[in-house]
């Protein structure tokens, strides 16, 4: 996820219009800052690249999932239907509404088991929360449909796979919302930052009020703001936006990077006896920013990290053992580790979620390995690379390296 890979002249322009007037903040000081809304820009931006009516910029990928959340009206006792496999962003998120993420099962593509969202049901359950991982997309149809059948909610997790798209949509433009984030290693980036996007003007209206402290950016004097909601501060600055408006523009050059190495991986590693890859749901809509294979055992998968690392190849994931991304490492969630103190029916039904056994989800993640794709590798790097994967991986499979 390498935006910060290709760094330059476009980011340090951006920036330094700003540095030019001095003026930091994203509203207000119509006069002092000579015309420059890196902010407004950059949303404008992101509506026309990704084919959306509305975007709302914020502070980071968590501040936009938050206030998305709360713009739909999403809060107390509410359940949240979210995949075993995301990042802990997503149900930090849904807590600090005083909802309820509803742990459930992922399939072979990496993202929610539609079948184990029907499961998963009940009469609290408002919204239904889909994360885009590793660079491809979730079912959606099959998603939209449920929601539909249900009237829950969609919400898009898109913050680490900006630019995937499914059936000829940007993924995070399907459901009532998507969110994006702009951290340091997503696919684009301004150091911090994140987007809500939305084709409801009330949803869009909330989240910018919402991400201000409730103000109704009514009119020039924000002093004489109203302020029809309690809202936060998550706004995004002009220094930030600046640098995200260089990167959004870069995005086709760094697709075409990210692609082309990911099709030398994926070619390669195709012609490994035994290996399979993630299911991607529409094949042409993938970002590229991974390359998700599975191995036949847990075991094999764990030598397989060996070899990588011994081979002198890093970048290679095995999410299985990761703190941030898989249900299995989240003690602090399991043990109900808060700062805050929940309500006490609100910290059982948490931990009841968090506590089940996900044995589906398991039996594919203790598989998989998702190796990230460089930008800046060439194609002969790519390529070697992808030959000594290739040789790891044979020797596993055929236990000449166990
Ligand atoms: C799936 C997912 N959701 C949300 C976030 C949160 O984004 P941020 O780091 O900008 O808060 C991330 C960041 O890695 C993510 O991967």
């Amino acid at each position: 996820m390498p935006g910060f890979e290709l760094f330059g002249a476009q980011e340090r322009k951006e920036v330094n219009d700003v540095l030019e007037t001095g003026i930091l903040m994203r509203y207000g000081f119509d006069g002092a800052r000579k015309g420059m809304w890196k902010a407004k820009e950059l949303e404008q931006e992101i509506c026309k690249r990704f084919g959306t009516q509305y975007t709302q910029l914020v502070s980071s990928g968590t501040a936009a999932l938050s206030t998305a959340m709360a713009a739909l009206g999403i809060g107390a006792g509410d359940e949240v239907i979210m995949p075993t496999f995301t990042f802990v962003a997503s149900f930090e998120a849904v807590l600090s509404v005083g909802a309820i993420p509803v742990l459930t099962d992922i399939d072979d593509t990496l993202t929610l088991d539609p079948k184990a969202v029907e499961a998963a049901i009940t009469p609290r359950t408002k919204a239904i929360m889909p994360v885009h991982m590793c660079g491809s997309m979730a079912q959606m149809d099959e998603l939209k449909a449920i929601c539909d059948a249900h009237k829950l909610l969609l919400l898009e997790d898109a913050c680490q796979t900006i630019s995937a798209n499914y059936k000829g949509k940007s993924v995070g433009t399907i459901g009532d919302a998507g969110t994006f984030s702009f951290d340091f290693v997503k696919i684009i980036t301004c150091a911090e930052g994140g987007a809500i996007i939305t084709n409801n003007k009330e949803t869009y209206e909330k989240c910018d009020q919402y991400s201000d402290h409730g103000h109704d950016h009514a009119g020039k004097d924000r002093g004489a703001d109203l302020h029809p909601y309690l809202g936060y501060n998550y706004r995004i600055s002009e220094l930030h936006a600046a640098v995200g408006l260089a990167q959004v523009r870069r995005i086709d050059e760094f697709l075409e990077l990210q692609l082309r190495n990911h099709s030398i991986l994926k070619r390669t590693l195709e012609k490994v006896d035994g290996l399979t890859f993630r299911r991607i749901p529409d094949p042409a809509g993938d970002a590229g920013s991974f390359l998700s294979f599975m191995l036949p055992t847990e075991d094999m998968a764990r030598e397989a990290v060996k070899g990588f690392e011994a081979a002198g190849l890093g970048g290679n994931f095995y999410y299985y053992d990761n703190n941030w991304h898989y249900i299995r490492k989240w003690q602090h969630l399991q043990n109900g580790s808060w700062m805050n103190r929940l309500y006490d029916d609100q910290k059982k039904q948490v931990m009841h979620y968090a506590n089940q056994a996900f044995p589906a989800s398991d039996a594919i993640i203790s598989r998989n390995i998702s190796t990230l794709i460089s930008l800046v590798w060439t194609e002969e790097q790519a390529q070697e690379r992808a030959d000594k994967m290739a040789e790891v991986l044979k020797k596993v499979i055929k236990g000449a390296l166990v």
